[in-house]
């Protein structure tokens, strides 16, 4: 079988001692696509942020915070690796300074300086010699032209386009597919079943 990484849920970045900035990603998408590609008979790594879920029954499970403890994690694990599916809602930026103390509350405003995050699908696509890379566009306007835009700037075969408003927390959706052959909708189904399609659908494309 094919060895399949992904990468699923939102990463946390600490501001301090006891917050931090999250996005709303269950991790539910991503938890099912790593059960589908594992039923399929794929070797499935699955790197997660924090999310709420039971752990799925995949070969091998690394459990990370941040962005860029998501971005060592996929660097040890993607040599070994056949296809990339880039599932994670990860923080496109970060607080520039953590403060292991709790930060006192004042009565001012509070200016938080933010860095950007690296991109971990791009660093991942423009390796020398890439694995079949699958990225996830979550947006909420604009859907066919955004997608297409990640598709190209990121150098992926195939994205898979949602709403994100639709998408979020829910365990049904409807996916928008974007590869080499055009466009392919999965109507509205739960994620479980989105995951099956999906995996069969990047299947078809790995045997042209
Ligand atoms: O955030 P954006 O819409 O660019 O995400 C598109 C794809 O890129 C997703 O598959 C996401 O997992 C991936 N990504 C990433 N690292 C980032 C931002 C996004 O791997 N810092």
């Amino acid at each position: 079988g094919k060895r399949v990484l992904i990468t699923a849920g939102p990463t946390f970045e600490a501001i301090d001692a006891v917050r931090g900035i999250i996005n709303l990603s269950s991790g539910k998408m991503g938890y099912a696509i790593a059960s589908a590609a594992s039923n399929a008979g794929a070797t499935v790594t699955l790197i997660a942020g924090p999310v709420h879920l039971p752990k799925p029954a995949v070969q091998k499970f690394v459990s990370v915070t941040s962005a860029e403890q998501m971005l060592e994690a996929v660097k040890k694990e993607v040599d070994d690796c056949d296809i990339f599916i880039s599932v994670a809602a990860v923080a496109d930026y970060r607080p520039q300074t953590y403060e292991p103390q709790k930060i006192k509350k004042v009565n001012q405003p509070l200016t938080l300086e933010l860095v950007p995050n690296p991109d971990i699908l791009h660093y991942v696509a423009h390796l020398e010699k890439p694995p079949f890379c699958v990225g996830f566009a979550a947006e909420t306007e604009k859907l066919d032209q955004y997608a297409q835009k990640k598709r190209q700037q990121k150098r992926l075969p195939l994205i898979v386009a949602n709403l994100a408003q639709e998408a979020m927390g829910a365990n049904e959706s409807t996916l928008i597919l974007f590869d080499d052959q055009g466009k392919h909708i999965l109507p509205q189904a739960p994620k479980t079943e989105l995951a099956r399609q999906l995996i069969k659908h990047i299947g078809l494309l790995l045997e042209k």
